[in-house]
């Protein structure tokens, strides 16, 4: 079977093509990230013209460096949700287009799910069944994936995202948009340890996270050091490195907890704030002291891509999945209302 994903639920259009056979055989990424970053942040209204502007470019790509050709092709996945509206609403426009034009399926994609079974894209993959720790700009969960289509969310984040919380400590900082990378990237040159942020829920039993009390603790820690003057580079590159430890802590802690609580050995990093460096060393190590093993996609395919949705959209294909005919654009989209993939 080959399937073409298409991925337009925020500010990165990615498309591809994946092969049941061969896996994945092309996969184009074109990121918005200049065009919202005099708004620190994204633009929905921008975000789905940018859409427009570049998918069809983007499916001819792919079709080339695929060697591919519609003819080929068994079905079109999109990204449904959860995401912006209108961005959801180009993807699914076009994929639905698309797919009634040449006569084959069109499959809706949850874009969580597309990211927890990413890791299934590298060698050696993970074997079901695993705790997916998810840290995106928009989610932070751990999740029980007992087979594909088989989730149970057993921790989330109460208030920030941690990808989120990244976002807006870079911000604060005064960092360039997108804070994550930009924030990760600074720490590398901080001291370890200066200064004591808050592991926040770390005390509570459970697998919840809280982030924003932590990014409060970044913001007072700022406002103290500017009340004698403007922050100097190297106190940034130190607070940097003490807010990325105590994410880090926290989320290593917890999805050792979520290891222990389900008695599986194999520990699965999602989304976007799965490519930080300090967060996957750590969990590697704390994941060998139990015995256990972590697996994560490579960088690119931990942040939004059309190659996940392409791959997801081919498992729920196989299974029995299709599209009604009408584009499937759901905003709010909770990752336990999935059918399993057994049922069609
Ligand atoms: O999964 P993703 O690409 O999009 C969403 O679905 O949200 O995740 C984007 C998030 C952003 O908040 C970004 O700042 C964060 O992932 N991120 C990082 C790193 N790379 C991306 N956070 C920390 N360290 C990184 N290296
Ligand atoms: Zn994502």
């Amino acid at each position: 079977m080959q399937v073409l994903g298409i991925e337009t639920s925020c500010d990165e259009t990615g498309v591809a093509v994946f092969d049941s056979e061969r896996g994945l055989l092309a996969h184009e990424l074109y990121s918005q990230v200049e065009l919202h970053r005099d708004y620190g942040g994204v633009v929905p209204e921008l975000a789905s013209r940018d859409h427009i502007r570049k998918l069809l470019p983007l499916i001819d790509q792919v079709f080339r460096d695929a060697q591919t050709t519609t003819g080929d092709l068994d079905g079109v996945a999109y990204t449904a949700g959860p995401g912006l509206i209108g961005a959801l609403l180009v993807g699914g426009t076009v994929a639905e287009g698309l797919a009634l034009g040449w006569g084959i399926p069109a499959v809706p994609v949850h874009h969580m799910e597309a990211h927890l079974l990413a890791a299934l894209l590298e060698d050696p993959a993970p074997a079901f069944p695993f705790v997916a720790l998810l840290v995106s700009g928009g989610h932070s969960m751990l999740v029980d994936v007992s087979g594909p289509g088989e989730y149970r969310v057993l921790g989330q984040t109460l208030d920030d995202a941690a990808g989120e919380a990244f976002d807006k400590t870079a911000k604060l900082l005064g960092l360039p948009y997108p804070g994550g990378p930009a924030l990760a990237e600074l720490a590398t040159r901080g001291k370890p340890g200066r200064f004591n942020l808050p592991r926040p829920m770390l005390k509570k039993p459970g697998l919840e996270f809280s982030f924003s009390g932590l990014k409060t603790a970044v913001m007072l820690t700022v406002r103290e050091f500017e009340a004698n003057g403007p922050l100097g580079e190297s106190d940034k590159a130190d607070i940097a490195k003490s807010f990325e430890e105590a994410i880090v802590d926290t989320l290593v802690a917890k999805s050792v907890r979520a290891i222990e609580a389900t008695g599986y050995s194999s520990l699965v990093i999602a989304g976007g704030v799965g490519a930080n460096r300090s967060l996957r060393t750590e969990l590697r190590a704390a994941l060998k002291k139990t015995g256990g093993e972590v697996y994560y996609p490579s960088p690119e395919l931990c942040t939004d891509n059309g190659a996940m949705v392409a791959h997801a959209g081919l498992l729920r294909l196989a299974a029995g999945h299709r599209s009604t005919g009408e584009v499937l654009a759901r905003p709010r989209w909770e990752l336990d209302e999935l059918q399993p993939m057994q049922t069609s």
